[in-house]
């Protein structure tokens, strides 16, 4: 059979010798973009194996995240302009935007949302090659772009398939009343230790994604579940 008449494959590679399902690549440790890290909620359960990025514009925030994380490379910068300069150098992309213009919990003041998420989803959709997830509160108006999925209490939008993640916060506490101590018992994401000094910080920890809802993200982009249309291709 000539080249030409061979079936093609459901699925092409990305030509980098990756992954059939996902085009990740297999043979050296990703390239991962944290955007917006905060503290690094999301970042919690990724492991050292990579080497990530993470970009976090207040310097005392970034600070936190360094401790938290001594391996990874912080940038203190604006995520905005490093996305676009940088974009093309990373394998997996993570980005949380600011929430609070979206927020259910915030919009009885008069203002605008930060169109901010918008911008960064349209932006990855057209010109980035990798794997992306953006993330933010379930907003208080419909959506402009419908999520893939919304966990927790988050929204998430990828261009890999996170239908099937479930995840619940396990609560003993009333959220409304949670303190610290109870923030930090949910996430597992302790500060006692950490030079906090100039920053709320149950603010920092209520930001947080869940470190298991980071976890099951990618996870999910780097060795999807198996379905019926990649089965025994998945590696
Ligand atoms: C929702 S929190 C991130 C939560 C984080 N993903 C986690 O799971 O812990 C958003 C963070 O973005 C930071 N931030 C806001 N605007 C920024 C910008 N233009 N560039 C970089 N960081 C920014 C805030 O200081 C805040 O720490």
């Amino acid at each position: 059979m000539s080249q030409a008449n061979q079936p093609k494959p459901a699925i092409w590679l990305n030509g980098s010798g990756g992954n059939l399902i996902t085009g990740l690549p297999k043979d050296r440790p990703l390239n991962i973009l944290n955007l917006y890290s905060g503290i690094g909620g999301n970042r919690k359960f990724w492991g050292e194996s990579h080497n990530i990025t993470a970009v976090e514009y207040d310097p005392k925030i970034a600070e936190i995240y360094q401790n938290l994380y001594p391996n990874d490379t912080v940038v203190v910068g604006c995520a905005l302009e490093y996305l676009l300069d940088n974009y093309e150098n990373f394998d997996f992309i993570w980005a949380s935007p600011p929430c609070p213009s979206h927020s259910l919990a915030r919009h009885w003041d008069a203002s605008f949302i930060d169109l901010s998420l918008y911008q960064i989803i349209i932006f990855l959709k057209k010109y980035y090659k990798g794997k992306f997830c953006v993330e933010n509160v379930i907003p208080y108006y419909q959506y402009l772009i419908e999520p893939s999925n919304e966990i927790d209490r988050h929204s998430f939008w990828t261009n890999f398939n996170i239908s099937g993640i479930k995840y619940q916060t396990k609560k003993d506490v009333n959220m409304e009343y949670a303190k610290i101590n109870d923030w930090q018992n949910i996430l597992g994401i302790y500060l006692d230790d950490v030079c906090c000094k100039g920053v709320n910080k149950i603010k920092i920890l209520r930001n947080c994604v869940n470190p298991k809802v980071g976890e099951l993200i990618l996870n999910q982009a780097i060795k999807p579940k198996p379905t019926l249309l990649n089965w025994g291709v998945a590696e």
